[in-house]
């Protein structure tokens, strides 16, 4: 307020000046319509210093060049009156004058990527010589001012990326020789006005991002000069019309992500200029059109996330230009067309989570540079192709959850371009190729749950790529090669359920990364190198099911991260060490079915620990078991402690019955901890010692709210200890309840068996930032996909970090950055990826899914949410929406080759 005043007063006096100066030229009266416009600008790099009234000497000399027209941003014609006027791009804020439609010969005004918040005024509309008005990558509020349908030469509009709200403006269709009208990303409502049908030059039709409704105007099939057309991110109804056959200009198409249905109308298969056709997440249906055959330019053709059915029209293979083919997330069945193989460009094919069956085309990636090759989740039969990787540009192969069978092809473990490969879930028998250790770019290597026999190979250890290992339930046999946990990248080893034999070997001294290793139910021998505890990074041992013996190494409980621990079903002897009870991070211990003896300590963990994780073991008592000397009495001290427990008042939560029915109590409760307030989630961090907080569930009546619970939830309010959890008094002084909080030992979803197809889905925000071309990464969760691994990759989406990044400091990953940054109280924003933009809303937006990302990487499994509460908490995570602009952005080509992701396709291409 004070500053409009001010400038305002300025503007007052400058008025003064001119009258005092008694300017008789129209030029001079241009030269007052800018520094007006001036004194409404707040202009912090002070662009504009040069836009001053000349001396008094000066001023006669400016004769037939006026002064002004030498000023920053200014242009003036032969005549000497301003004919563009460029300010962008000067972080410029406050007001735009009406003293602007003075300039009457302005043909340019350019007040992009500023600062504007107010709103843009109507004025600007009685600028009707304007050909071009770009007032795009500001905050400019309100209606866009209507009436520039007047500017009779109006050729360029860009509006893009603002908080306009209101209709858009019909009379912009009398600006009948517009090209350009981009209005992507702001809050436009209504329909698209019919009366566009005139705008007969127009190329450049954009305007998702935005709230608008209806149809698409079967109209817009007439205008036959569109080129680029991008409607997606809004709430029309109905489909595509079919009078869209009719731009035979078009190049590019874009409705991703909408509400739009029915079948794609054949008629599109008229456009032969067409490159890109995006139909991406709207309700499609039916089959794809054989017509689609005949688009003879079509580079990438994206229809995933729809419900389009039947089979894949062998017509595509005609499309000789064809990159990008995904298919992704349909009902599609039958086979593959044959002839797909010989498509000669095609480097991205997706067809996961679809119901094909049959062999893959033999050929496949023997004529094209095939980059991405996923098509997992099906029903796919026969030998992995042998040509995937002759042009070698294969980097991603995807093939789990399908019935290939027969051999991995040697040609794949010589692919240097590879960076994963994950083939679980299928019947691929024969022995691993060697060669895949020297792969220099591998990260993920998957193939658990097939039919692979003989040993590992060798080569493997000396990778230097590999972070990701998963060779389980397999029938491997011998022993692990020796230095197969120092690969320095080494994060997740896992070789559960095969048929491994000899000893752990004893290379521990550098395992830097190893933050996973399950050796169980295999038949590893011999005693647990204490030199193991030196993998600093450990979080999940598993030795479980195998035929360790000896004892215990006391240095494991003191390993700074460790938070699970299973070594049971072994013959290991001795006793619990005293130290497990004060290790760092232990969160679950199980020691069942050993040979071990002695007293349980008392302390820490193991005051709570579950009696299950002891049994089997015929001398141990004491802790948590019955005493050692005297049975009877413990049993008699639990019984009256849970008694008094149910005087004390309501007892809800301790049957799994009702837990099971009530679990969507906890689920919502979850959102809404982290949804509520910011504040919620720094007060959970504070918890304990950086603890995370649990999923809330069996709560009969609620007189309470989850965070009531949750301030209770303390070693100190323990009251016992039962078969699935332990149990906590938690008083509600407000409600002047008292209820027993049961914190159940494992979540009762279990990631790691769930079944994918209920895994499925993308995450709407990188969808939708994507479209805007911020991030440039679609994050499908097509997979498997570990929860933990998942936050992870989001953390380095939002903070643009990569795993090996020099900032985060030897030894620290994305995961424990962010977290030293909570702990710090650092700014979460500074720790967004400043590539994104400084925009409110994505920030407001990454926030959001920052917390989700912080939720999957929770340092206990147990306290992660399953991924279908991921996918319903991103669908969540839009505060506003906001999506727009830049069809093409440069930026994303440094994202080509980010590996770990499934990049967007679009950008890797564009
Ligand atoms: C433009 O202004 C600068 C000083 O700001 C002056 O040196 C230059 O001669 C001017 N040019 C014209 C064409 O007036
Ligand atoms: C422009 O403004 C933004 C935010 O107000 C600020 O972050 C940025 O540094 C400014 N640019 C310059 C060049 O000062
Ligand atoms: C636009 O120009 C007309 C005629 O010159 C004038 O009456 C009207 O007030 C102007 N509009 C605005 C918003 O200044
Ligand atoms: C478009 O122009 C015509 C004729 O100049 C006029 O009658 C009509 O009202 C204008 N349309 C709009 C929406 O302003
Ligand atoms: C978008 O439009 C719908 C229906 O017209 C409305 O319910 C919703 O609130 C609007 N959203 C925004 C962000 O304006
Ligand atoms: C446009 O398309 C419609 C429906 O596809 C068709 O009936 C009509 O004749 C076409 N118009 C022109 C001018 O091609
Ligand atoms: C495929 O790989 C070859 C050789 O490595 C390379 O020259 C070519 O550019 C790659 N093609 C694509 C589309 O990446
Ligand atoms: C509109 O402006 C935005 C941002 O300034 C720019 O990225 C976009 O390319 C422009 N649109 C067109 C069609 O030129």
């Amino acid at each position: 307020m004070q500053l409009i005043r001010t400038q305002f007063l300025l503007f007052l006096l400058f008025f003064f000046y001119f009258i005092g100066f008694s300017s008789s030229t129209v030029a001079d009266d241009e030269v007052s319509v800018l520094l007006s416009i001036k004194s409404g600008l707040v202009d912090p790099l002070n662009s504009l210093k040069g836009w001053r009234w000349p001396d008094k000497a000066a001023a006669p000399a400016a004769g037939n060049h006026p002064v002004h027209c030498n000023w920053t941003g200014v242009v003036c014609n032969s005549e000497g009156y301003v004919e563009k006027l460029d300010l962008s791009h000067m972080n410029l804020s406050g007001r735009v004058f009406d003293e602007i439609q003075r300039l009457k010969s302005l043909t340019s005004l350019n007040l992009c990527c500023n600062g504007f918040g107010s709103s843009l005024p109507k004025s600007v509309a009685n600028l009707t010589t304007l050909q071009s008005l770009d007032v795009s990558q500001n905050f400019f509020i309100g209606s866009f001012p209507s009436g520039l349908g007047r500017a009779g030469g109006l050729v360029y509009l860009n509006a893009s990326s603002n908080d306009f709200t209101g209709f858009v403006p019909d009379d912009i269709g009398n600006a009948t020789l517009l090209e350009t009208l981009d209005l992507r990303g702001s809050f436009f409502q209504g329909t698209i006005p019919r009366s566009f049908r005139n705008l007969q030059r127009l190329k450049f039709l954009g305007l998702s991002g935005n709230n608008l409704t209806g149809l698409i105007p079967p109209e817009l099939g007439q205008l036959s000069s569109l080129e680029t057309v991008i409607l997606g991110y809004n709430e029309f109804e109905g489909g595509i019309p079919p009078e869209f056959g009719n731009l035979t200009s078009l190049k590019y198409l874009d409705l991703s992500v909408g509400n739009l249905g029915n079948e794609i109308p054949p008629e599109l298969g008229r456009l032969k200029n067409l490159e890109t056709v995006f139909l991406y997440k709207n309700d499609f249906e039916g089959r794809i059109p054989p017509d689609i055959g005949k688009m003879s330019s079509l580079q990438l053709l994206d229809l995933s996330d729809n419900m389009l059915s039947g089979e894949i029209p062998a017509e595509i293979a005609e499309l000789k230009n064809l990159q990008l083919l995904n298919l992704m997330c349909n009902q599609l069945s039958g086979s593959v067309p044959s002839q797909l193989g010989s498509l000669p460009k095609l480097a991205v094919l997706e067809l996961w989570n679809n119901s094909f069956s049959g062999p893959l085309p033999s050929d496949v990636g023997k004529n094209s540079p095939l980059q991405w090759l996923d098509i997992s989740s099906n029903s796919f039969t026969g030998e992995i192709p042998s040509t995937l990787c002759d042009k070698g540009n294969l980097t991603k192969l995807i093939l789990f959850n399908n019935a290939f069978s027969g051999p991995i092809p040697v040609g794949l473990s010589t692919c240097s371009s590879l960076v994963r490969v994950r083939m679980q879930n299928n019947l691929i028998s024969g022995t691993i190729p060697v060669g895949f250790g020297r792969l220099g770019k591998l990260q993920r290597l998957e193939l658990a749950n097939n039919s692979l026999t003989g040993q590992i190979p060798d080569d493997i250890s000396s990778s230097t790529s590999l972070s990701f290992i998963d060779l389980s339930r397999n029938n491997l046999h011998s022993s692990l090669p020796s230095t197969i946990l120092s690969i320095p990248s080494l994060q997740t080893f896992i070789v559960s359920n095969n048929n491994l034999e000899g000893h752990i070997p004893a290379q521990f001294q550098d395992c830097p990364s190893l933050t996973v290793l399950d050796l169980s139910s295999n038949h590893f021998s011999g005693r647990i190198p204490a030199s193991i505890a030196s993998c600093e990074k450990l979080v999940n041992l598993n030795l479980r099911n195998n035929k360790f013996t000896g004892e215990i190494p006391k240095p494991i409980a003191m390993m700074p991260t460790l938070a699970i621990l299973d070594l049971s079903n072994n013959s290991l002897s001795g006793g619990i060490p005293e130290s497990f009870g004060i290790s760092p991070a232990l969160e679950t211990l199980n020691v069942s079915y050993n040979r071990l003896e002695g007293p349980v300590p008392a302390n820490g963990v193991l005051r709570t620990i579950n009696p299950n994780d002891l049994v089997g073991n015929a001398g141990l008592c004491g802790g948590v078991l019955p005493p050692c000397s005297q049975n009877a009495e413990f049993t008699s001290r639990r019984r009256s402690l849970h008694t008094k427990h149910i005087i004390a008042g309501w007892v809800i939560g301790i049957s799994s019955v009702l837990a099971l029915g009530i679990a969507i109590f906890g689920t919502r409760s979850l959102y809404k901890r982290w949804y509520s307030s910011g504040s919620c989630f720094g007060e959970s961090y504070q918890m304990g010692s950086g603890e995370w907080p649990w999923r809330l569930m069996a709560f009969q009546r609620l007189y309470f709210t989850s965070a009531d619970i949750l301030a209770c939830v303390k070693e100190s309010n323990v009251v016992g200890v039962g078969a699935t959890g332990t149990v906590y008094k938690a008083e509600i002084s407000r409600s002047n309840t008292v209820v027993a909080v049961k914190k159940l030992w494992r979540s009762e979803i279990d990631i790691e068996t769930g079944n994918s197809n209920d895994l499925v889905g993308e995450v709407n925000l990188l969808g939708r930032l994507r479209h805007r071309n911020i991030l440039g990464y679609t994050l499908k969760i097509d997979e498997k996909v570990d929860i933990y691994s998942y936050g992870v990759v989001l953390l380095e989406l939002l903070t643009g970090k990569r795993p090996l990044d020099s900032e985060f400091g030897e030894s620290v990953n994305v995961v424990e950055w962010i977290r030293r940054r909570i702990r710090d109280n650092k700014s979460l924003e500074e720790a967004l990826d400043p590539n994104v933009g400084n925009c409110k809303h994505v920030q407001e937006e990454m926030l959001l899914v920052l917390r989700i990302a912080l939720l999957c990487t929770a340092k206990l499994p147990k306290d992660r949410p399953s991924m279908r509460d991921v996918i319903t908490m991103l669908g969540e995570a839009k505060p506003r929406r906001k999506s727009s602009s830049s069809s093409n952005n440069e930026g994303n080509a440094a994202n080509k080759d980010e590996p770990i992701f499934s990049t967007s396709p679009v950008n890797g291409l564009l």
